[in-house]
């Protein structure tokens, strides 16, 4: 089995359901907390052992790459001023050179044409996506899991979960045929999958939630660049020509999803993260508590 070394990070999207907020700021560098939302989801593609981190980027998004990059005058003043934590903090974060790599997308196409921008840097290994709008709190982390799931049966992966009722027409979502030995009845082999169903035509309730890892030759059904739903180039339409000659399973994966592209779910994901901070923790429930007090 080819291990999974590389992910991409599709981080292009205007962020138009968190405008005007993500109109200087790329949407994927707003905070959860303590760090940006990309900062937390490089993190795990890091605890599940990946090695290179692909970002599709669109214009005015340099702001990505100086986070992961060193910043020597901030880093040199707090080391001079002794601010060892917070040293350390900032340097947690950095990637190794030769970790990251930058391409971007030209246009807003699309998902699936995000997707395909990165096919070079992919060649020929399966590879993880990782939508950083879904911020995935789990242990062991989503992508460890879907990497298990990858290890156990081989083939693609596509983490889902139940959708929130009447919220299926948000999201790609799946149907499902044999469950796989082990993984407690939570993988199971994908019959089909649809982008975006009009209500009341849903197969299921089960949503693609944001991790997948993929065989390479998902970039071939990419390259014909079908428009599919609201007009955009969709990956679930490309995952579904794959269908008919290879594998796809779906792993409802163990842990809780905050959907970080729209102000409510990014408050959500704000507040968990906060709670469960290992130093602040405390006092941001105090915090959070005085909201409720008569
Ligand atoms: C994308 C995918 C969709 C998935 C969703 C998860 O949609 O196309 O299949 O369910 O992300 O957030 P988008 O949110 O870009 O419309």
């Amino acid at each position: 089995m080819t291990r999974v070394r590389k992910a991409v990070l599709p981080v292009a999207g205007l962020g138009t359901r968190i405008l005007p907020a993500a109109k200087t700021t790329p949407k994927n560098l707003l905070n959860v907390f303590d760090r940006p939302i990309l900062a937390h989801v490089v993190a795990e593609g890091r605890a599940a052992g990946i090695e290179h981190f692909i970002f599709v980027v669109g214009r005015g998004q340099g702001a990505i790459e100086d986070y992961f990059d060193r910043a020597y005058e901030l880093e040199t003043e707090l080391a001079a001023k002794g601010r060892t934590e917070v040293l350390e903090a900032v340097r947690a974060d950095l990637l190794q050179p030769g970790q990251m790599s930058f391409v971007r997308q030209m246009s807003p196409l699309g998902l699936g044409h995000a997707v395909w921008c990165a096919r070079d840097l992919i060649g020929d290994e399966p590879f993880a996506v990782m939508l950083p709008d879904m911020l995935m709190d789990a242990r062991p982390p989503a992508l460890a899991q879907a990497i298990a799931a990858h290890d156990a049966v081989g083939g693609n992966i596509v983490v889902v979960e139940p959708a929130p009722p009447g919220e299926t027409h948000k999201y790609g979502i799946v149907s499902l045929g044999e469950t796989a030995t082990g993984f407690d009845g939570r993988l199971a082999v994908m019959t089909g999958m649809v982008e975006k169903p009009p209500p009341g035509t849903e197969p299921s309730n089960l949503f693609i939630s944001g991790r997948y890892i993929l065989q390479p030759q998902i970039f071939g059904a990419l390259a014909t660049h079908e428009k599919g739903a609201g007009g955009e180039i969709q990956l679930t339409d490309a995952m579904l020509h794959l269908l008919e000659t290879q594998r796809f399973h779906a792993l409802q994966y163990e842990g809780v999803t905050y959907d970080c592209g729209d102000p409510v779910g990014l408050l959500r994901a704000n507040v968990a993260y906060a709670l469960k901070h290992p130093a602040l923790g405390a006092e941001a429930r105090q915090a959070v508590a005085r909201f409720f007090e008569a």
